[in-house]
């Protein structure tokens, strides 16, 4: 089967190798010549673990194949798919400029009968806008190609994108068609095989499951954060609750951990999105609004707790170590991280700070360049720093050697902005621990 993705981001390289190590004969298309000279030189340019020897062994067996002209391509698929970004407009809203921009030079070069599926995350209605704008490109043409449009929105994860891709909890599928409907079955039997579920359904539904997905697991982060709050105001351990709540059945014990705020290049575009497509409707989603307030306020809880230890002497001048920086563990993604704002919030006070992330460091430093300073490693960044602030709960964090990083610290003050400490075994090295909502 000859597939195109266009887009070739976190989304489109990971569905590119994983349909193409099932067999499916990929193009990858993206109008970054850069990123696809990279990739052609066998370069990977996102961090994902997996990634690079899945891309290369699949362009070695002649599966995969990069290249920056979907008109060239086009006409050879039987199904292109649609990965390019969808960020945020200006008012919140899902902008659409790149997705609408695809179906164009679709509409533009199709002389077959194709199937064209968005994966981007996008609201519902999109894939009217892609079949009209398609349908307008043919028009002007005067030609008359028939072409099916379908939803197939993404859940994998950054950090575990690939595992997530081979063996999703689900595949989700919108279609109007039969004929959309035999190929995506055909696209997706190896899945189907090993028995993971793939759901039909419309083409508004699917669209809107993706949005509802990522917004109920932001309302569990920031729901759990609230309890964490009040758990630190009347005496409680959010960690105890989360065990207690988490083994009902109901609720289930995945995503219940307290934190200093969700960021990521998802949840909190996809939250704003869908918070703006009903207030377009006339309704507004309440629980959503708080959510987001919730966690905007959770990204500066950090820094607050920091501010409170130092309210004697004050911030300024103060070395702040920082461990993490990407917006969770392995991915060097900072779109959105906690450690943006609270670099922010530190500049301000006048801190002095150093920062250390086993992979986002290029990455924070083409976004905030030599504000910061780049140390070689956990116990570097510690020496000589006042305080420790632990951002992203990396596994190399786990375990540090406390006596190394007590005896290097000016002062003994660590806040776990991820609760992956013990307040004994800390003061057991004489810190000052602080943590969320225990
Ligand atoms: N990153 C994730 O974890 C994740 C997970 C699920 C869904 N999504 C959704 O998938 C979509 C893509 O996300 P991403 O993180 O892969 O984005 P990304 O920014 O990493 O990649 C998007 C790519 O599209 C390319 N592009 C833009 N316009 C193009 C055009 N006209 N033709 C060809 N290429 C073009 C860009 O150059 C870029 O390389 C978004 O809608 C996102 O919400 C992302």
């Amino acid at each position: 089967m000859n597939i195109a993705i266009v887009g070739t981001g976190y989304v489109g390289l990971v569905s590119g190798a994983c349909f193409a190590d099932t067999g499916a004969s990929v193009t990858c298309v993206d109008v970054d010549t850069e990123k696809i000279e990279r990739i052609k030189r066998g370069e990977i340019p996102i961090y994902e673990p997996g990634l690079d020897e899945l891309v290369l062994k699949n362009v070695k067996a002649g599966r995969l194949r990069f290249t920056t002209s979907l008109e060239s391509v086009l006409n050879d698929q039987q199904i292109v798919f649609s990965a390019v970004g969808t960020p945020p407009d200006e008012d919140g809203s899902a902008d659409l400029k790149y997705v609408l921009q695809v179906a164009k030079t679709i509409g533009q070069h199709l002389n077959k009968y194709m199937v064209v599926v968005t994966k981007s995350t996008v609201p519902v209605g999109t894939a009217k806008l892609v079949r009209q704008t398609i349908q307008t490109e043919l028009d002007k043409r005067q030609t008359d190609i028939k072409f099916d449009v379908a939803s197939n929105p993404e859940f994998l994860k950054e950090g575990n994108a690939i595992k997530d891709f081979m063996s999703p909890d689900r595949v989700v599928v919108g279609v109007e068609s039969e004929m959309a409907k035999e190929m995506l079955t055909r696209l997706y039997k190896p899945f189907l095989i090993n028995n993971f579920r793939v759901i039909f359904m419309d083409i508004p539904s699917a669209e809107m499951t993706k949005y509802a997905a990522n917004s109920m697991l932001a309302t569990r982060i920031s729901f759990m954060n609230d309890i964490a709050n009040l758990c630190e105001r009347v005496g409680a351990d959010v960690n105890m609750v989360r065990a207690g709540i988490g083994s009902d059945t109901r609720i289930g014990r995945k995503f219940l951990y307290a934190g200093c705020g969700y960021g990521g290049s998802c949840f909190p575009k996809d939250v704003k999105a869908l918070i703006k497509t009903a207030d377009g409707m006339g309704y507004s989603m309440e629980v959503l609004k708080a959510v987001e307030r919730v966690n905007d306020a959770q990204k500066h809880v950090v820094f607050n707790k920091l501010a409170i230890a130092f309210a004697k002497e004050g911030l300024e001048n103060k070395t702040v170590a920082l461990w993490g920086l990407s917006f969770k563990p392995e991915t060097d993604d900072m779109r959105e991280s906690t450690a943006l704002v609270t670099i922010d919030l530190l500049k301000q006070a006048g801190c002095k700070i150093k920062v250390y992330d086993p992979v986002a460091m290029t990455e924070c430093k083409r976004r905030i360049g030599d504000t910061v300073i780049y140390a070689r490693d956990l116990y570097d960044a510690v020496n000589d720093a006042d305080a420790l602030l632990l951002l992203t709960e990396w596994n190399e964090f786990r375990l540090p050697n406390w006596e190394i990083v007590s005896k290097v610290m000016n002062k003994k003050l660590l806040i776990d902005g991820r609760n992956i400490f013990e307040k004994k075994e800390l003061e057991s090295y004489g810190f000052e621990y602080h943590s969320i909502g225990r």
